[in-house]
């Protein structure tokens, strides 16, 4: 698909947004950010009603848990959806002695590790690309890489739109070589795992979304959608001027009802700064951005082992996340929080969303805003 060179001034600003949304029968220029393992069917679907893109974060699913989940989506509400995969790194690096570490330092903490807790392994990638493909949804992203170009045929040929998540000027040259549909452009503001496609780079090229989203627009000749800390009408309107096509939204969601997250974790992403998130590796292994609990304190302080590779790290914190959930501690829990959650405002999804875009469309002098009517 080519499109129009980014205009500069609001109506055709007004008409690009537009045509986006009609690309995917959708009512609101925002979209759901893929959170795997993290909500229920209960946000999807109420961001699905509001006539905003609805997304599964598929990483931890097994193809028949896929097909499952999509089947239930459809069976309640019709609307577009989005299904999110992540693409693997290389074969993660083991180190007994520092797994030993890791399993009593982590005792030390909360629950016993045992030994084949390092031993997790993903799901297998292609299993899972063959289930996106026989879902059919209207997009299918890939975060931490590439798309195979095998898989992004056959999706394309399906009428399944690739959208690459980049987080560099120089992923988003990759991806639109690659035959990207579309592009998710991922500030170092986010909440969750950085796409980063370079695991150890991830966190010294942690690029903003103001510096990264113009950039991205003036260097590739796709549609993009913006996400890493927009919470409120004025980061949707900014994201907006600044190139994108869509606004995505992770960690504002999750103070909404419907996401169903821990109470403790809710609390504390209203009350955070964004100097209370930091990136670390000790949840998994990929740097993520978290809200700083004490446990990610503990790992940062002097004598604390480095963390293993991704997914060895993930599996070996298994068990204290697990408890922390069970418990509805924060403490132990994998708390992902991008850097303006406490810009949300808790309430119902629906009516949270259609106010964004009323807002924003407001903020950038459009008289007609910047929504469809259903
Ligand atoms: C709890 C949580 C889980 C996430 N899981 C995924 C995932 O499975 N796949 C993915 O592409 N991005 C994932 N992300 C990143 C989001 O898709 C998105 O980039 C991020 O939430 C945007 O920043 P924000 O949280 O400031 O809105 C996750 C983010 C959070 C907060």
């Amino acid at each position: 698909m080519t499109i129009a060179p980014r205009p500069r001034d609001p109506a055709a600003l007004r008409q690009r947004v537009l045509a986006f949304q009609d690309r995917f029968g959708l009512r609101l220029p925002l979209w759901m950010a893929p959170m795997a393992g993290v909500t229920g069917p209960a946000l999807p679907q109420a961001v699905a009603r509001a006539g905003a893109m609805p997304a599964l974060g598929a990483l931890m699913l097994e193809p028949a848990q896929i097909d499952a989940w999509v089947r239930d989506f459809r069976a309640a509400v019709d609307a577009p959806l989005h299904l999110n995969l992540w693409m693997p790194d290389p074969p993660p690096r083991r180190d007994a002695a520092l797994e030993a570490r890791w399993r009593d330092w982590l005792a030390a903490h909360g629950p016993a590790v045992p030994a084949q807790a390092a031993d997790a392994r993903p799901v297998d990638v292609d299993a899972q690309c063959a289930a996106v493909l026989a879902a059919r949804p209207a997009v299918a992203s890939t975060i931490m890489g590439l798309l195979p170009s095998p898989w992004r045929a056959r999706w394309q040929a399906a009428g399944i739109a690739w959208f690459a998540t980049v987080t560099t000027v120089a992923e988003a040259r990759a991806a639109q070589a690659a035959g990207a549909d579309g592009l998710i452009v991922q500030g170092a503001e986010a909440g969750g795992h950085r796409g980063r496609f370079s695991a150890a780079d991830a966190r010294d090229d942690a690029v903003g979304l103001f510096a990264l989203l113009p950039q991205v627009a003036d260097a590739v000749d796709l549609p993009l959608v913006a996400t890493g800390g927009i919470a409120d009408a004025r980061g949707v309107a900014a994201a907006l001027l600044l190139g994108a096509d869509a606004a995505q939204i992770g960690t504002g969601l999750l103070r909404c009802e419907e996401a169903g997250i821990p109470p403790a974790w809710s609390r504390a992403l209203a009350g955070a700064a964004p100097e209370d998130t930091v990136l670390t590796r000790a949840f998994s292994g990929r740097w993520g951005r978290s809200l700083r609990t004490a446990y990610v304190e503990a790992t940062r302080a002097p004598g604390a082992p480095e963390p293993a590779d991704y997914p060895v790290q993930r599996g070996l914190t298994g068990p204290m996340r697990a408890a922390a959930q069970a418990e509805g501690r924060l403490d132990g829990l994998q708390a992902w929080a991008g850097q303006a959650g406490a810009l949300a405002d808790g309430g119902p999804a629906g009516p949270w969303l259609a106010r964004l875009a009323a807002d924003a469309g407001g903020l950038l002098g459009l008289s007609d805003g910047l929504a469809r009517r259903g």
